[in-house]
């Protein structure tokens, strides 16, 4: 009798500290999260740190219009990148919420829209995923629950790397980056099937020892899809446009689209 009455108040205690650590968790995030992220939104981010696959959130890394980016911990203690698209992007929030805050008919967003934007982060994960183990440098994905992906985090010591577009390297640098680039390009294609389709120095971090990291591949397609083409083209102009800029002596993106793919760019008008 005794036994189970210890038992119930350990049981009991047990919860209410975990209540506790949850209340707390959850008023810290709310601090952080800003009010950008709609209930739905919140309940997964608790529901990963309730899982542990979150354990702690720090600072904002970037705030775009359709996603945000925040330095996060692993139970492991490991520095994350957990990359949080918006249902309903902060913009948009702040020129229509006057409409419809107490409109009891608009308490939800779509649904169908709700779940395009799962399937965006679904498909960056899996692209991330494909690239990862194709030998290309990107981010190693960790997990995706509905509209949050948890990722590598590049950078140290809670500090992101830059970009591309936000350094000024040594001239036999660039060259050793564009070959990077290319190596990455070519491998995506040939390996993991993919294209990035957004690729430029925006989405290119650059590291310490002059390595470089894909980024954003939440829009890359595969090889078979019929805008494959176009995209790869794309990509290749901006490389070249930013390289040659930059002093390399670049090889032309119709000519590294034949070498790539095996046939001339026919791309549609
Ligand atoms: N894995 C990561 N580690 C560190 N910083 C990152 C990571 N992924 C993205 N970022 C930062 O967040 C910014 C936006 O990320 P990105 O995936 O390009 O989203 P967007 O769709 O907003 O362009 C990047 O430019 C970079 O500064
Ligand atoms: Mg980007």
């Amino acid at each position: 009798m005794e036994d189970k009455v210890e038992k119930k108040l350990r049981q009991r205690e047990y919860r209410y500290e975990r209540e506790q650590r949850y209340l707390r968790k959850r008023s810290e995030l709310d601090e952080v999260l800003e009010e950008v992220f709609d209930q739905q939104t919140l309940m997964t981010l608790y529901d990963l740190m309730n899982k542990r696959l979150i354990r702690d959130f720090y600072g904002v890394v970037s705030a775009g219009k359709e996603s945000r980016i925040y330095l996060a911990k692993d139970s492991e203690d490991r520095d994350m990148a957990v990359k949080i698209y918006l249902v309903v992007s902060a913009e948009f929030r702040r020129n229509r919420l006057m409409y419809v805050v107490d409109d009891p008919r608009f308490k939800k967003t779509p649904k169908d829209f709700r779940d395009f934007i799962y399937l965006w982060a679904r498909r960056e994960y899996k692209n991330l995923e494909t690239a990862y183990e194709s030998g290309i440098p990107v981010p190693k994905p960790y997990f995706v629950r509905n509209n949050i992906l948890g990722m590598e985090f590049i950078g140290e010591d809670g500090k992101r790397y830059p970009t591309l577009i936000e350094v000024e390297l040594s001239e036999e640098t660039y060259v050793k980056v564009y070959e990077q680039v290319m190596d990455a390009v070519e491998k995506l294609y040939r390996k993991a099937r993919l294209v990035h389709g957004d690729l430029s120095e925006y989405n290119i971090f650059i590291l310490p020892d002059d390595r470089i990291v894909l980024i954003d591949l939440s829009q890359a397609v595969h090889v078979e899809q019929p805008i494959a083409d176009k995209l790869l083209l794309r990509d290749l102009k901006n490389i070249s446009r930013y390289f040659r800029k930059h002093g390399v002596e670049v090889e032309e993106p119709e000519e590294a689209f034949e070498r790539i793919t095996g046939h001339p760019p026919i791309i549609p008008p």
